[in-house]
């Protein structure tokens, strides 16, 4: 196949499972800052981080390369790393586990809520009551608020809190979603209310894109202040340092990486940011007709639906088909159809490194929940035809199959 057609997107009939959201003050603002005095860390990571803050509530926001990057330097600014473990959701992508080992620490998984995906208090504990026999300690929960939604951020902490853990609350889909807590007032996701550290990934499908890129939010700043000499080598650049190296001195403190963002990416989630309000409404609008249209016979008989969370940031729309040959089959069936699909996700222990390192495990929730999902296509630029097409497609299915 020539390189010209490998790409499903650049296909005009192919409607992707997710896609960024582009429009020209975007494009504006990355060649403006193309023509700016800095295109690495500068001004706007400033404005970014700031933004940030802003949007979530957190006093500290930390822009980083990418969301991998901001989960490894969580875990290495809390010293989750080398002679402990931290417990991680099954259904996730492989980044939220990869940190801990990146960092040197060790994986525990916890199984998922087979009808949500989600890990909640009680999978977390069922999980640390288990490791108690591990030579090793647990340092840290890692909850995944999974498709965009938040898990029970309450219950987690107080788990956290028992065994005196950390919190790193990967929210790589959850940028613009809520949670309501036992009082009934309302936390936003990455405002860090519940966790020691919250991380974002802004990769092309998330609620805002900068091509590739990543933040840690926190209310701890001497967590912030690590993170951000992490990013940069483990330098730090001081009025002491100066005096007594002299004016052009920085002092490498400890061995760090080079997670910095580029000033176009920086522009670019800065723009974006602006319109995380519109792009989450414009989500849950799309999340609610599917909601509609599938509360009905012929679709009820062949697939369960996601809750209508109207907090999250319906990162994904995950189906469940009642038979999982099912899944499959409509994985072909739309594709045949140029209709883009996915599943979310493989459970973590399927892989053949942790395989290799963990040995199988078999945890049912997980099991369950990946046997029958699939995520059908949800992003802001869906049009509404293009709804209609990907329902009647379904509608057909569901009538051949039932
Ligand atoms: C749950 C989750 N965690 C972490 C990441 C990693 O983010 P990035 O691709 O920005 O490194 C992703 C990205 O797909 C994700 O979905």
């Amino acid at each position: 196949m020539s390189s010209k057609n490998r790409y499903d997107n650049d296909r005009p009939e192919w409607i992707p499972y997710a896609r960024q959201s582009i429009e020209e003050s975007d494009v504006e603002a990355v060649v403006q800052t193309l023509r700016s005095n800095y295109i690495t860390q500068g001004p706007r990571t400033s404005w970014f981080e700031e933004a940030l803050k802003e949007a979530t509530g957190a006093s500290h926001a930390v822009v980083v390369s990418s969301g991998t990057a901001a989960l490894h330097l969580s875990c290495l600014a809390l010293d989750v790393s080398v002679n402990s473990v931290g417990i991680v959701p099954a259904n996730t992508f492989v980044a939220t586990a990869n940190c801990l080992k990146l960092a040197g620490g060790g994986v525990i998984f916890a199984d998922v809520d087979p009808t949500t995906g989600l890990s909640q208090p009680s999978h977390f504990k069922a999980a640390l009551e288990e490791s108690l026999s591990d030579s090793l300690p647990v340092k840290a929960l890692l909850p995944v608020s999974y498709s965009g939604s938040c898990p029970d951020f309450e219950g987690i902490r107080d788990i956290a809190d028992q065994s005196g853990l950390s919190v790193i609350h990967d929210a790589s889909h959850s940028l613009g979603a809520s949670y309501r807590t036992s009082d009934g007032s309302i936390c936003k996701s990455g405002s860090c209310a519940h966790a020691d550290a919250a991380i974002f990934s802004f990769h092309p499908v998330k609620s805002i894109c900068a091509g590739e890129g990543g933040a840690i939010l926190t209310n701890d700043e001497a967590l912030a202040r690590r993170a951000r000499r992490l990013r940069s080598h483990g330098v730090e650049r001081s009025q002491s340092i100066s005096e007594q190296y002299g004016p052009w001195a920085y002092q490498q403190e400890e061995l760090g990486l080079n997670y910095r963002m580029t000033e176009m990416q920086a522009a670019l989630g800065y723009n974006q940011l602006a319109r995380l309000g519109e792009f989450v409404d414009r989500r849950l609008e799309i999340a609610r007709r599917y909601h509609e249209a599938f509360s009905v016979e012929p679709f009820a008989r062949v697939f369960n639906l996601p809750q209508l969370d109207e907090r999250s940031a319906w990162h994904l729309y995950p189906i469940r088909f009642r038979n999982p040959n099912c899944r499959e089959q409509a994985y072909a069936f739309l594709k045949e159809r140029n209709i883009g699909s996915q599943v979310h996700y493989i459970p973590l222990y399927h892989h053949s490194y942790y395989k290799d390192i963990i040995g199988r495990e078999e945890m049912p929730g997980a099991e369950q929940f990946y046997a029958s999902c699939l995520s059908i296509p949800l992003y802001p630029s869906l049009q509404d035809s293009e709804q209609e097409r990907i329902t009647s497609t379904l509608k057909s299915f569901c009538e051949q199959v039932d």
